[in-house]
């Protein structure tokens, strides 16, 4: 029997028969010679299938074979120095699996709508493999740092009654005869789990019914929360500089193939290493209002303000300590100045914008109490929270690192869409 192997294994076949089992990508071929780009999900491998050398009928189904048409291939393995994987395989049959007729993305240009409508079949591109390779690579990376620095992962619901990132963007559902939302955040329940096993992280969908139409916001995105006791703001800034490093390092050592397949320049990655600068809120918002832009200490920065900001630094920043009106209930003021909150945002490099939100969270009931009349949060629906601050009470920190946004950026993507297997988008639901 002929050994079936994957593409990605062919190397360690040299001089052998093997058989694939996969699809055609693209093919080429004269009179004499075809030449078969196969695909397998593992990798991308040349098949040469030579007229003098096979059957009638086996360079009759080479030569006919359409794209996206599954097929199995036998062949001997052969090196070949030009070939991104060092190796082809000289074709001694094809077996149509299945015959596929007018595949509709074809090797011309098409527009970013088709492309959408077509996702399911969009996600078999080289390119878009590559990129949801990475993806991969990254959350495997994320727990594999999480898990070496005692971390317990811990799943939070999806189904909530009640807001932790506001109310303007919350996800409503009924649950029977109740009203329900979609989670914006699993913090809350975050800290409950802290509480109980010291480190936690939560990874999974988040929706925010957000209104907006950029190239950084998705509808359901996927994060990462992890929190910690006894943690303080500046303790989590540390973790999550570690975090991105480690990141960034795993996919340098791991996806090379797939990052020179988007044609990603990993010299400019290779800068990105721990520690990350650190800026307040005052400073950056005074290094704007030098470089002429048009914004006061109270508002919120916008897409242009990160952009501008990080473009003093060129790598990953923190911006730390902003106005306590514009952030979230939870927030522990700062101890000096409690007009500010102990949080920072992560900003990423090349335009890319926020990719983590953290802080240390209040442990103090009276100030929690003070905040749910603030900010007109019910204090029934919130009770399980601030029996967190009742029973056993500690300094604590997390944060959120936005899967898509990280994916982006290491990916040097136009947009967030690309880095999600189906993406949700304002005026997208299908497929
Ligand atoms: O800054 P955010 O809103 O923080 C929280 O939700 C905290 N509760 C996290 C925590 O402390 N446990 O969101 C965190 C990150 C952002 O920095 C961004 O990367 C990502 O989530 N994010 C989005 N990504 C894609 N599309 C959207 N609409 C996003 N909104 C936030
Ligand atoms: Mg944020």
């Amino acid at each position: 029997m002929v050994q079936t192997v994957l593409i990605k294994h062919l190397p360690e076949h040299i001089d052998q028969t093997v058989v694939i089992q996969g699809w055609l990508h693209t093919k080429r071929s004269s009179g004499k010679v075809a030449f078969l780009q196969l695909r397998d999900g593992s990798g991308f491998v040349q098949g040469v299938v030579t007229k003098a050398d096979v059957t009638e009928e086996v360079f009759h189904n080479a030569v006919s074979l359409t794209q996206e048409s599954s097929v199995q291939i036998q062949g001997v393995v052969v090196r070949d120095e030009r070939a991104p994987s060092g190796v082809e395989l000289q074709v001694s049959n094809v077996e149509i699996i299945h015959e596929t007729h007018d595949y509709p993305i074809t090797p011309k240009e098409h527009g970013v709508d088709f492309l959408l409508d077509h996702r399911h079949l969009w996600i078999r591109a080289p390119r878009q493999r590559a990129i949801l390779k990475i993806r991969a690579e990254i959350i495997k990376a994320i727990r594999a740092f999480l898990d070496e620095n005692e971390f317990t992962q811990v799943d939070p619901p999806i189904l909530t009654p009640s807001s932790c990132e506001g109310t303007t963007n919350l996800f409503h559902t009924e649950y029977f005869d109740r009203d329900a939302f979609l989670t914006q955040s699993g913090q809350l329940y975050m800290e409950a789990a802290a509480l109980a096993f010291g480190r936690v992280y939560s990874f999974g969908p988040t929706f925010r019914a957000e209104k907006s139409k950029t190239r950084r916001h998705l509808i359901e995105f996927w994060m990462i929360e992890p929190e910690m006791v006894f943690t303080t703001h500046e303790e989590s800034l540390i973790v999550q500089e570690q975090l991105v490093s480690h990141i960034i390092q795993h996919v340098l050592t791991n996806c090379s193939v797939e990052l020179k397949a988007i044609g990603r320049d990993t010299s400019i990655l290779q800068k990105y290493v721990a520690p990350f600068p650190r800026i307040t809120y005052d400073d950056a918002i005074a290094l704007l209002q030098k470089d002429g832009h048009d914004i006061t200490w109270g508002e919120d920065f916008g897409a242009p303000h990160e952009a501008a900001i990080v473009e003093h630094f060129e790598r990953p920043v923190f911006i730390e300590k902003f106005p306590t009106s514009i952030k979230a209930f939870y927030m522990k003021p700062d101890p000096e100045r409690p007009e500010v909150v102990l949080c920072a945002d992560l900003l990423a490099p090349e335009g890319y914008g926020e990719i983590i939100g953290g802080s240390q969270r209040i442990d103090d009931p009276e100030l929690l109490l003070a905040r749910f009349k603030e900010h007109d949060l019910s204090e029934e629906d919130y009770a399980w929270y601030m029996d967190l601050r009742k029973y056993g009470s500690v300094p604590h920190a997390g944060f959120g690192l936005g899967l898509e946004r990280t994916v982006a950026w290491i990916c040097g993507l136009e947009h967030v869409r690309e880095t999600i297997p189906f993406p949700r988008l304002l005026y997208r639901l299908y497929p």
